[in-house]
């Protein structure tokens, strides 16, 4: 049998005192394509970043690729994060370096490749993305959409195994959401990485049309595909996807009141 590239095993995490992701049980597995979902504040990011090793869980066990993160040393930890390539939300690029040395950055940090293979792979990175002809632009001098696309076009740079999108297309309006949708399922097919996406758009969940995890309530609760998550009888997913003020998810909100 096939192993998980990701596996998550009773994972429970406080943030700020509060927690967070209670008893989250989940595996990944090499080519999926993997979408989580769930409200603002549901803690996708949170669940994002702990897979891809950048938070710790308070409880339970979270591997990558067969190597549990809390029990490696720095160099093992640094060897392991070269194979993931992270969007964060927000894109957390480097606004003091143009777009250019943005994606060169992992480059010259992780690999020991010379500056003439480094541009190559750079203009690769910014060519697939459609922001060749942007590369000496700052991060604060582009809009949004251009934006997200340079953190993906350096999340790639490395060719990474498995790549995490964090909200790729929050902040754009519906033509450019699409065309940035269109451009990430091909950017997939092309890499071949192990794709896994955060957004609160059920709309995108279902064009992404892998297996779907919805967080809700602390948990998370695996869909499935898209056509299995519509024809859920979960009535927490079905509050979700259409969009209810009032179901179990809100049962404690003041949505629910009176
Ligand atoms: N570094 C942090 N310190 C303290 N609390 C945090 C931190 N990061 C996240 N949280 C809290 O954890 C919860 C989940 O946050 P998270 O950012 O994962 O939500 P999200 O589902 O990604 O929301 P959104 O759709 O708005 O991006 C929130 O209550 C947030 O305030
Ligand atoms: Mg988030």
């Amino acid at each position: 049998m096939k192993s998980p590239v990701l596996e998550l095993i009773k994972v429970s995490v406080h943030m700020g005192g509060e927690l967070i992701l209670e008893d989250v049980q989940l595996e990944v597995y090499q080519d999926d394509t993997i979408v989580i979902i769930g409200q603002s504040g549901s803690g996708k990011s949170v669940l994002l970043k702990m897979m891809a090793g950048v938070y710790p869980a308070d409880e339970g066990i979270i591997r990558c690729h067969g190597r549990e993160w809390k029990t490696l040393s720095d160099e093992e930890r640094h060897s392991l994060a070269r194979k993931i390539g992270v969007q964060f939300q927000k894109s957390a690029l480097f606004d003091n370096l143009d777009a250019y040395d943005n994606v060169a950055f992992p480059l010259r940090e992780h690999t020991s490749m010379s500056e003439a293979e480094i541009e190559t792979r750079v203009l690769e990175c910014l060519r697939a993305v459609g922001l060749e002809e942007a590369k000496h632009l700052a991060p604060h001098k582009m809009s949004g959409g251009m934006q997200q696309r340079l953190g993906i076009a350096r999340a790639i740079a490395l060719k990474p195994e498995i790549l995490f999108l964090d909200d790729p297309t929050a902040g754009l309006d519906p033509v450019n959401a699409d065309n940035m949708s269109e451009m990430i399922l091909n950017l997939k097919k092309e890499v071949k990485t192990t794709l896994v996406v955060a957004t609160h758009d059920i709309q995108r969940a279902y064009q992404f049309a892998g297996r779907i995890f919805l967080l809700a309530n602390k948990h998370v609760i695996e869909c499935g595909s898209a056509t299995e998550t519509q024809n859920s009888t979960d009535s927490r997913v079905q509050q979700f996807i259409h969009g209810w003020l009032k179901g179990p998810l809100t049962s404690n909100s003041e949505n629910n009141k009176g």
